[in-house]
């Protein structure tokens, strides 16, 4: 029987979450610089360009940067107590290696903050969400050199101190273990995948681990109540048959995704890492000092969920998946999104209790949520979307999270993904639509950037007024 009576605990955090690249627009004001974003019209998935081009919908994304405040408002209307952005690197260090911060960048975030604060809802921070400064790229090779380490820790070390007594909750890099699947759009490698060696990915992701524990470190000295998680894409990976070969298959899979969580909580490299860098030939520049700044370890672990996928060791039975940027193959027993992502709310359960049982770390939900197509209508007069797909899919995994937390499983809060429609990652689009709040902008860049409130914005802040009581 599903418990349906344990409430969320006291102090959930409920919110959402999105970045700066994929909402702020405005990418050549206020001294800011290019980041890798400016010249990726195509998302994650299309080549780069040299330079920005019109058709590339981040460029001016749903205009947060002067609409800010107004979007905030309708945040605190829902009843957000927490609301996830990032920092875009480039406001702050337009070059990403400059030697002092530009103050215009600083002073934008100084006002998102504010206007959060005016409505008591609690900024979560990313530092570096998909949205290296592109200098970074060109002069560097991204984090495949060691210079970024120290680039990052001024960076850090920067908004920690200026934001001292404005943000609490730090999240170092978003989704850091994707950096093997998109060495470009997380790592910031210029070098294309194909022509870069394992040794060499696997460095640029050891520079990322020593700049997270390193911001870590940074934090707390800053300020002994900042709290610092470390942010992956969780997936869980189920063997496709209950042959012994494809589970085996399964946990190596695991491995590779659960070893970023591992070095960020037990402040080390677990031996199976050790294991797949013999026996693969990779040969990784690991120094004492940075064994010893691995040691400041994070205080909670958040992650992003939106699908599982299976695994097998049956080259014969390994297909890709649609929309499956962290690899697997296909769950013959799910449907998927229209973008093919795979839908298992009762995965978020096994994730939840997986981490929890693995690390004793608090968890916080970052990201979840549906892409879907939308249909603005008017009812009454008043123009709206329907969503009842949208509000099905978070009912959906919230009561798994609900099931979770009566399992034993701590968990700090939830911030659905892009509550307020953004342009996509992976593809760029402003058609995949996950907010509760419609921006009208089109994929070929029209609109008029009005907001309008869906269905599953009154929906949403019912389940948070209600603390979850109102799930069904
Ligand atoms: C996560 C990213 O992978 O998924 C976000 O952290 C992204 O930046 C989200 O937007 C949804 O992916 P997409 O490709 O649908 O935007």
């Amino acid at each position: 029987m599903p418990d349906t009576t344990t409430p969320f605990p006291q102090g959930f955090l409920w919110g959402g979450a999105t970045a700066a690249n994929q909402i702020e627009g405005a990418y050549a004001e206020g001294g800011k610089g290019l980041s890798i974003q400016d010249v990726l019209p195509g998302g994650g998935i299309a080549p780069r360009t040299d330079a920005p081009t019109p058709d590339n919908l981040k460029l001016e994304a749903i205009d947060f940067y002067h609409r800010y405040a107004a979007d905030i408002d309708l945040f605190a209307e829902m009843g957000f107590s927490v609301f996830r952005i990032s920092i875009a690197w480039s406001r702050i260090f337009p070059n990403g290696d400059d030697a002092e911060p530009n103050e215009e960048g600083l002073a934008f975030y100084d006002r998102v903050f504010d206007e959060c604060a005016r409505h008591g809802i609690e900024p979560l921070v990313t530092l570096s969400h998909y949205e290296t400064p592109l200098h970074l790229t060109e002069a560097y090779d991204g984090w495949v050199s060691r210079d970024l380490i120290g680039f990052y820790e001024r960076f850090a070390r920067t908004v920690f101190e200026r934001y001292r007594d404005k943000v609490t909750y730090w999240l170092t890099f978003n989704e850091i273990n994707s950096i093997l699947h998109l060495p470009l759009m997380s790592g910031g490698i210029g070098t294309p995948k194909a022509e870069l060696s394992p040794s060499a990915l696997f460095q640029a992701a050891h520079h990322e681990l020593v700049a997270s524990a390193l911001a870590t470190k940074v934090a707390h000295e800053v300020n002994p109540d900042a709290r610092v998680g470390c942010m992956v894409i969780a997936a869980p990976i189920y063997p496709l048959t209950p042959d012994p070969v494809d589970v085996v298959a399964a946990m190596e899979a695991d491995h590779a995704n659960l070893m970023f969580s591992d070095v960020h909580v037990r402040g080390a490299y677990p031996g199976y890492a050790l294991r797949y860098f013999r026996e693969h030939g990779i040969v990784l520049d690991i120094t004492d000092a940075d064994r010893e700044i691995l040691r400041h370890t994070v205080d909670f672990v958040s992650f992003s969920y939106y699908m599982s996928v299976c695994e097998t060791g049956d080259p014969a039975r390994k297909t890709a998946g649609e929309g499956n940027i962290m690899g697997g193959v296909p769950n013959p027993t799910l449907p998927a999104s229209e973008w093919g992502w795979q839908i298992d709310p009762r995965g978020l359960r096994v994730i939840l209790n997986q981490f929890w049982d693995r690390w004793q770390k608090p968890l916080f939900i970052v990201e979840n949520g549906l892409g879907a197509r939308d249909q603005l209508v008017e009812v009454d007069g008043v123009r709206t979307v329907i969503d009842d797909y949208r509000i099905a899919y978070l009912n959906d995994h919230l009561v798994q999270v609900r099931e979770a937390i009566s399992d034993g499983v701590q968990v700090m809060g939830y911030t659905s993904w892009g509550p307020i429609d953004l342009v996509s990652a992976s593809t760029a689009q402003m058609s995949k639509r996950y907010g509760f709040i419609y921006v009208d902008r089109n994929d070929d860049g029209t609109g008029t950037l009005e907001r309008y409130r869906k269905k599953s914005f009154g929906w949403y802040a019912d389940v948070i007024r209600t603390n979850g009581a109102s799930l069904r």
